[in-house]
């Protein structure tokens, strides 16, 4: 599986998002990543549907909403309506990530589940058959330019030995958190198939150099059953 990279917008100028996701768009990614927060799930605020709905006027680029939201059920069918083709929900936000994750694949979108650091691959293992993306969380959710925590490896290599055992091929492991040309190649060994990357791209001085650079960095490095 080719390994895609999916910018993150939290660490773009959001007076600027246009010219931002032109910009990444440019440099040939495969999707954009949004940042949904609400401040009760972490502690941090950012976007909502209104905004995505701007952003998907902007872009033919898949747009992937990660919900860090306490009532993700709340959300589901707004981001659906403007516009998401992915929607990740937490495990740990809901009682019900099953059924969410039924609601957001009967609206025609992929659906994605996402473990904070502290959060085991146990809790997901029942939801592998039909989840589209899992999200690894290598830094705890709320804020770009943190460090990477590389005690995340583990569940990584684990997720990506059930999804290969079970014949779940399509299943994308993505990893969100610290992610640069350092930590990169580390995650893909481990498995990770998508690399969400904020500050490494949209705090670089030059994005499409960033992102030539992340790509050059896993050149060559493939997990290994
Ligand atoms: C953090 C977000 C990430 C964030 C990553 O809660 O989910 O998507 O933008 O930022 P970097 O790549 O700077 O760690
Ligand atoms: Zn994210």
């Amino acid at each position: 599986m080719k390994v895609k990279i999916a910018p993150s917008i939290l660490s773009a100028d959001f007076a600027r998002l246009a010219d931002e996701i032109r910009k990444v768009e440019s440099a040939g990614v495969d999707l954009i990543h949004i940042d949904v927060m609400d401040a009760h799930f972490v502690p941090n605020m950012t976007i909502g549907p209104p905004v995505v709905k701007c952003i998907r006027k902007e872009t033919e680029l898949p747009l992937e909403t990660h919900l860090m939201v306490d009532k993700p059920e709340w959300f589901i069918e707004e981001m659906a309506k403007a516009g998401a083709d992915i929607i990740t929900i937490h495990v740990e936000s809901t009682q019900h990530p099953l059924s969410l994750i039924r609601r957001i694949r009967e609206l025609g979108l992929k659906s994605g589940i996402s473990l904070n650091p502290a959060t085991q691959v146990d809790s997901i293992i029942n939801m592998l058959d039909v989840v589209d993306l899992v999200l690894v969380m290598t830094v705890n959710p709320g804020f770009g330019a943190q460090e990477f925590m590389p005690e995340t490896l583990p569940k990584i290599a684990s997720l990506r030995k059930s999804i290969h055992s079970m014949e779940l091929n399509n299943v994308e492991i993505a990893v969100d958190g610290g992610i640069n040309v350092k930590t990169a190649p580390i995650a893909v060994k481990a498995g990770a198939t998508m690399l969400v990357a904020g500050s490494a791209i949209y705090e670089a001085p030059d994005v499409v150099k960033a992102i030539w650079e992340l790509r050059k960095s896993i050149e060559g490095v493939h997990w290994e059953p």
